[in-house]
């Protein structure tokens, strides 16, 4: 897909990257605009403005970012990243010396708008906007992206929220999570809104359940510090698996904008049934994981570099909820993500009833009824699966996948999540980031369980690295009569 924004932008943008040498900068946001730039989707007027503490020499800031944006280019394509950073300036600003905010001012010319990524951690976000109005920076056309977890629980988000509505106004303000911006979540919508086929089937009434995993094998890396205060349900449930489950249950926007998708994700949000915090032990699992030590070789979470020794933060979440409304009443929908698990995936489960009367009495006992699998990492893949006649053998059935997935079709390369999401953040389109109401449904969901944890479970159950997370998550599915789809 090749997206003109060079002639849709004639205004020049200075696109200014608070944190420009923290984690996020490295590993996704220059590595995102590097490969834009290669694409030639790039207004030519974009100037990068990238924020650092203290004093850093032009060779420096490469040599932070080289390593993930050549990840992208092939040999010939070494030039181009050394054009890419002539487009960088770096300006020193020490968010807490309200002083240096003058150096970025400085920096504008009359003609650009700004737009600022806060790449930084939330705390900082009261001393950035002061040192930017103070020193005049906002003006009506200025935009701010934030990325999630925005808050720990609903008092804090609302702090930010009104914090950003002091100077924003919400057209202002792009919310990032960044699984919104992944090209199947999107495809979603596309395999939805644009096939009359599965409307009639797409309800309670037609789905036995619906399960949403995002598997991990990674720990936390060198991110303990950030990841003990925060564990998994809000670092992924309250944002990740919760916009994935608004775009898999919404119901049809009535117009592909800004407005109506984020109205529609929000009635979702909102029909989410409470799990109060005396459910969370028939409802939730926590766990963390522990090393086998036989097999692996890997660290303990309470011993990750970071993580405070005896810590009790979940690295794994399970849980069962439903959606109140007339679509989706009764049918359970199943939550499930975890670090240091056996496989990395991301999927989403449908799986429809089966047959009211079996006919074919010979087909094996464990054949299932139709399920449209649905995966966004690592591969991409949309397959529904039919259940068709075993070749030659009397009459048997098998299930046989219909491939829905054009990743292998395409001739053009697959946009990462972040290019998607900077390329509409300099096109001012909304429709993929959260809006305020948003985030503090899904927070006034999540907090409950929080407090429930607190009272009646605050030890998570140990789970072994490598493994598919506690045996309570599946004893939570075998209550139902289900089992996790757990690929190989
Ligand atoms: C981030 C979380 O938002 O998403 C990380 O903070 C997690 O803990 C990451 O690893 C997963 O993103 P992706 O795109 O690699 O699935």
């Amino acid at each position: 897909m090749v997206i003109d924004v060079t002639s849709q932008e004639e205004q020049p943008i200075e696109f200014v990257v608070f944190g420009a040498t923290g984690d996020l900068s490295q590993r996704k946001l220059f590595p995102s605009l590097f490969q834009l730039f290669l694409d030639d989707c790039w207004p030519h007027s974009l100037r990068i403005l990238a924020v650092v503490r203290s004093d850093m020499t032009p060779q420096g800031f490469a040599t932070l970012i080289q390593p993930e944006c050549e990840r992208r280019c092939d040999a010939s394509q070494t030039e181009a990243f050394k054009n890419f950073l002539s487009h960088i300036e770096l300006v020193q600003v020490d968010a807490h010396s309200q002083h240096t905010f003058e150096n970025l001012s400085q920096q504008f010319t009359k003609a650009a708008y700004q737009i600022f990524y806060f790449a930084v951690s939330p705390t900082l976000y009261e001393p950035l906007i002061t040192g930017l109005v103070t020193q005049r920076c906002i003006r009506s056309d200025t935009r701010v992206v934030i990325e999630k977890p925005i808050g720990q629980d609903l008092p804090s988000a609302e702090k930010i929220h009104h914090l950003l509505k002091t100077v924003f106004e919400e057209r202002q303000i792009f919310r990032i999570d960044h699984y919104l911006g992944k090209e199947t979540v999107q495809n979603i919508m596309a395999l939805r809104f644009g096939n009359a086929v599965l409307e009639p089937l797409w309800r309670a009434e037609r789905i036995d359940y619906i399960q949403i995993t995002v598997a991990e094998t990674l720990g936390v890396e060198n991110r303990g510090d950030y990841y003990d205060q925060t564990g998994a349900l809000r670092d992924m449930v309250q944002n990740h698996l919760l916009q994935l489950l608004c775009i898999t249950a919404m119901e049809p926007p009535a117009q592909l904008s800004a407005f109506s998708v984020r109205d529609e994700k929000l009635k979702v949000l909102s029909s989410l049934r409470p799990i109060l915090p005396a459910d969370v032990v028939t409802h939730t699992v926590r766990g963390q994981y522990h090393v086998n030590t036989v097999e692996s070789a890997s660290l303990a979470y309470s011993k990750e570099p970071g993580v405070k020794s005896g810590s009790q933060t979940e690295t794994f979440v399970a849980l069962k909820t439903q959606i109140d409304n007339w679509r989706w009443a009764g049918m359970p929908i199943y939550l499930r993500t975890g670090k240091k698990l056996r496989a990395h995936r991301s999927e989403i489960l449908i799986q429809f009833k089966d047959v009211p009367h079996k006919l074919f009495r010979h087909s094996p006992s464990s054949l299932l009824a139709n399920r449209l699998l649905i995966a966004l990492q690592p591969e991409e893949s949309i397959q529904l699966f039919l259940n068709c006649k075993t070749p030659g053998k009397g009459m048997s059935l098998e299930p046989v996948a219909l491939n829905l997935d054009r990743a292998q079709q395409a001739t053009q390369r697959r946009w990462g999540a972040y290019e998607r999401l900077i390329l509409d953040v300099l096109q001012g389109d909304l429709t993929l980031f959260m809006r305020e109401k948003e985030v503090s449904a899904a927070w006034g969901w999540i907090d409950p369980i929080i407090e429930g944890w607190a009272r009646h479970m605050p030890v998570p159950e140990p789970y072994f690295a490598g493994s598919w997370g506690p045996v309570a998550a599946d004893q939570l599915l075998a209550r139902d009569g289900y089992i996790w789809h757990n690929p190989l």
